[in-house]
């Protein structure tokens, strides 16, 4: 119902208004609060997200990529970091599509295919956690001690 000013209201009328514009604060208030847990689901889905790539990433990668597989013909390259550089050890862009098909299909004789092992979420998940490593962090502390 539109109030034009300079028109009489009368008590009905007031008190409708009254309402819709009360319904209007209920409306924007709840849409507030959706919109800000809405947030606080997506930081905690975040961090889940991140802490199950490290565990994925120390499960399945640090057998590996931890520094000390001398043994390989080939050391796996360190990946603290890797996305804070322009380019992967290999030369290729530093992309998350780039570190998804070393995953799915190796540029390697060495490295295995995690196509059977890992889902497509669990592939982005380790992918999230490398995105927030930095070349200062030493990756597979938990499993040094595991692995000789
Ligand atoms: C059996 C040992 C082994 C395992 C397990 C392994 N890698 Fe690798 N990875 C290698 C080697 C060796 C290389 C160097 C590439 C080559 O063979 O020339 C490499 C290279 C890479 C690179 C660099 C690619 C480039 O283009 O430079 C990435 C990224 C990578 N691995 C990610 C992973 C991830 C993520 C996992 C776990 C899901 C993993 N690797 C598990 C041995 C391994």
């Amino acid at each position: 119902m539109a109030i034009q000013s300079g028109t009489h209201l009368g008590p009905y009328e007031i008190v409708s208004a009254f309402r819709a514009r009360l319904t209007a604060y209920v409306l924007l208030l709840g849409l507030i609060f959706t919109g800000s847990t809405g947030c606080y689901e997506t930081q905690r889905s975040k961090e889940r997200a991140i802490a199950r790539g490290k565990a994925l990433f120390e499960m399945h990668c640090c057998g590996c990529h931890n520094g000390k597989r001398t043994d390989l013909a080939k050391m796996p390259p360190d990946l603290a970091g890797i996305f804070r550089q322009p380019h992967l050890p290999s030369g290729v862009p530093a992309t998350d599509s780039a570190v998804r098909s070393m995953m799915l299909a190796p540029r390697s004789d060495i490295m295995p295919s995690f196509e059977d092992s890992l889902s497509d979420q669990e592939i982005g998940d380790i992918i999230r956690y490398l995105r927030t490593v930095g070349p200062e962090t030493h990756l597979c502390t938990a499993t040094r001690s595991v692995i000789r």
